[in-house]
C-alpha cells in the first residue's frame, strides 16, 4: 500500500520567524556565520571544512566556473564548478582556482607586434581594457616584447594600420618582476615607480601575469576568504555517477577540496556505488556531498552510505519542472525541516554530524535565514549568482532592462542528461528545465554584503550570535495567504517602485 504524506509541503514563503529576545551584545557584527561543510564527530573534533558564510553556488553552467569560484571563495563562500562538461575542462577550471593568486592577473587581451592599431581598437572595445601586453606570439604567456596602454596612442593622429611593434612600450623600457614576487612586493614596486600595472615574467622573460595597482587593495579587505592550507582559494566540484572511476582522479588531481554528487534524485544506488567507490580509492581524504533528496529515508540513505554532506532539494529551482513533468517533488521548506530532523536523530544514533544543505527556491534573501532556522547548515543557489558579474551567462538587453542568461542543467539547452539518467536507452530523453533570464544584478561582492547583512541582522533579531545558536532559538510561524499581503507595502501609494522591484527584498 502506498505510503501517504497526510500535510501539503510547504515552500519558504509560508514561514516567517518569531523574534526572540536580543541581549545588548547581540549585533550585526558580532555574528559568525561559519557553518560545517562537512561530516564529523561534533563535540569531539573540529569539523575538517568549514564554510565562513553559509552560501555556495550551484552545480549548473550558467552559474559556476573559476570566475565564479575565486569570487565566491574571496567572500567566504564556496562554489561546486559544474560537471556537465569534459573532465579535462572540469579539472582545468578546478586548477584555475587552485592555481589563482588574488591580484595576479592571467592577461585575456593580448598583442602580436605584427597587429595593428586597428586591433589594440578591436580589443579594447571587447575587453575594455587599457593595458596590453604584447608577446612574441600574441599569447598571454609568450615572449614579453612589450604594452600598449592608452598613453602609446592616439586615434585622432594615427593611422589604424600602424604595427604595434612601432607605437608600443618596449621591453627594455618596463619595469617587471620575477614570477615567485609577493603581492607585497609587487605592490611596493608599483607604487615606488608610479606604475598602473606591473607585468610578472619567468627566467625565459616570458609573461605570467600582470598587477594591477588596485587589486592589492581589494585583497587586503577579505578576512572571510575561503583558503586551504596553502593560502588557495578553495573550490568544490560536480561529478556524477557514471564516469567517476575517471573524473575524480582528474578533479582530486587537479586540487579540488570537495566534490558533490550532481542529481536531480539522489535515494539510489548509484550514488551509494559512487561514494563507495571513492572511499575504496580515497578513504576519507577525499569528501564527497550527495543528493539531492527530500525526506529522513533519503537523507539516512546517503548517510548511511558514507556521503559527507546530503544536499535538499527536487523541483524547488526556479528554472526546474521536474514537479510538472513528473510528479516528483517536495516544498522545499517541508523538506529541510524533515531532513534536518533526520540529520539530528541521525546525530544523536551516531555520534556523527552529516551537514545538510537546501538546494533551490530560494527567492528572496530572506529565504536563507528560513533555511538555516529549518535546521540547514548552508545553502546552494543557481539564480542568486546567476544574475552578477561574475556568472558565466551572457549579459543581454531585454525590453530596455539588462538580463543575464540563467537556464537549468535540465534543459534541452543544457543537456545534462547525466544528472538526470536513470539508465536505459538514450535516443530519448525529455527536459526537467528552463531556458530563462534573470535580472542582471551587478557584483557579487555588493549583493552579498547586503544579503548577509540582512541574515546577520535577522539572526540578531532571534538573540543568536552563530548559526547553530540561531537554530536552536528559532521560532517558526506558518502564515495565511493575507498575512503574506500584510507583510509588503500595502494600501499606500509607492512614490518610488524601485526598492520592490528589488527579487531578493
Ligand atoms: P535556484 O532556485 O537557486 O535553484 O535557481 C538552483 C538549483 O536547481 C536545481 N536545478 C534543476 N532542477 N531542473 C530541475 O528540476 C533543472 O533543469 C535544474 N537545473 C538546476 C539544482 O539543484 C540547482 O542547484
Amino acid at each position: 500500500m502506498a505510503f501517504y504524506f497526510d500535510e501539503p509541503s510547504r515552500t519558504f514563503n509560508e514561514y516567517l520567524l518569531v523574534p526572540g529576545h536580543t541581549p545588548a551584545d547581540c549585533v550585526p557584527a558580532a555574528v559568525s556565520l561559519k557553518t560545517p561543510l562537512v561530516k564529523y564527530r561534533k563535540g569531539q573534533e573540529e569539523c575538517p571544512l568549514t564554510l565562513n558564510v553559509p552560501m555556495v553556488s550551484a552545480i549548473m553552467a550558467a552559474v559556476s566556473d573559476d570566475k565564479m569560484a575565486v569570487a565566491l571563495a574571496t567572500e567566504g563562500g564556496l562554489s561546486f564548478i559544474y560537471g556537465n562538461q569534459s573532465i579535462e575542462d572540469e579539472a582545468a577550471m578546478v586548477a584555475r582556482v587552485k592555481d589563482y593568486k588574488a591580484g595576479f592577473v592571467t592577461s585575456d587581451a593580448n598583442l602580436s607586434p605584427e597587429m595593428t592599431l586597428a586591433d589594440v581598437v578591436e580589443l579594447h572595445e571587447k575587453f575594455g581594457h587599457s593595458t596590453m601586453p604584447v608577446t612574441a606570439d600574441g599569447s598571454a604567456h609568450g615572449k614579453l616584447l612589450g604594452i600598449v596602454t592608452e598613453r602609446d596612442y592616439r586615434l585622432s593622429r594615427m593611422s589604424l594600420d600602424e604595427r604595434v611593434a612601432d607605437f608600443m612600450t618596449p621591453r627594455e623600457k618596463l619595469v617587471v618582476a620575477q614570477d615567485g614576487t609577493t603581492l607585497k612586493v609587487a605592490n611596493d614596486i608599483i607604487w615606488d615607480h608610479k606604475l598602473n600595472s606591473l607585468p610578472i615574467v619567468d627566467a625565459n622573460d616570458c609573461l605570467v601575469a600582470l598587477v594591477f595597482r588596485k587589486d592589492y587593495d581589494s585583497h587586503k579587505s577579505n578576512p572571510d576568504e575561503m583558503l586551504d592550507a596553502h593560502k588557495r582559494y578553495m573550490v568544490g566540484a560536480g561529478i556524477n555517477s557514471r564516469d567517476y572511476a575517471e573524473r575524480v582522479p582528474a578533479l582530486v588531481n587537479a586540487g579540488a577540496d570537495v566534490l558533490c554528487i550532481d542529481s536531480s534524485e539522489g535515494y539510489s544506488d548509484w550514488q551509494k556505488l559512487t561514494i563507495q567507490w571513492v572511499r575504496e580509492h580515497y578513504g576519507d581524504a577525499v569528501k564527497i556531498g550527495a543528493g539531492n533528496v527530500v525526506d529522513a529515508e533519503g537523507f539516512r540513505f546517503l548517510a548511511e552510505a558514507g556521503a559527507d554532506f546530503v544536499k535538499i532539494g527536487i523541483g524547488g529551482g526556479s528554472i526546474c519542472i521536474t514537479r510538472e513533468t513528473k510528479g516528483i517533488g517536495r516544498g522545499q521548506a517541508t523538506a529541510t525541516i524533515e531532513v534536518a530532523k533526520a540529520r539530528d536523530e541521525y546525530f544523536r544514533e551516531t555520534g556523527i554530524y552529516v551537514p545538510i544543505c537546501s538546494d533551490g527556491g530560494i527567492v528572496y534573501d530572506h529565504h536563507i535565514s528560513l533555511a538555516l532556522a529549518m535546521g540547514a547548515d548552508f545553502v546552494m543557489l543557481g539564480r542568486y549568482f546567476a544574475r552578477f558579474d561574475e556568472s558565466p551567462s551572457a549579459k543581454v538587453m531585454v525590453n530596455g532592462t539588462y538580463m543575464k542568461e540563467y537556464w537549468g542543467e535540465g534543459s534541452a539547452r543544457a543537456r545534462n542528461w547525466g544528472r538526470y539518467d536513470l539508465g536505459g536507452k538514450k535516443s530519448l530523453s525529455f527536459e526537467e528545465g528552463v531556458d530563462s533570464y534573470v535580472p542582471y544584478a551587478g557584483s557579487l561582492k555588493d549583493n552579498m554584503a547586503i544579503t548577509l547583512l540582512k541574515l546577520k541582522s535577522t539572526m540578531c533579531n532571534c538573540g543568536a550570535l552563530t548559526i547553530p545558536e540561531f537554530q536552536d532559538k528559532a521560532k517558526l510561524t506558518l502564515v495565511s495567504a493575507t498575512s503574506i499581503v500584510e507583510g509588503g507595502a500595502h494600501d499606500v501609494l509607492l512614490k518610488d517602485k524601485a526598492p520592490y522591484a528589488s527579487n531578493t527584498r
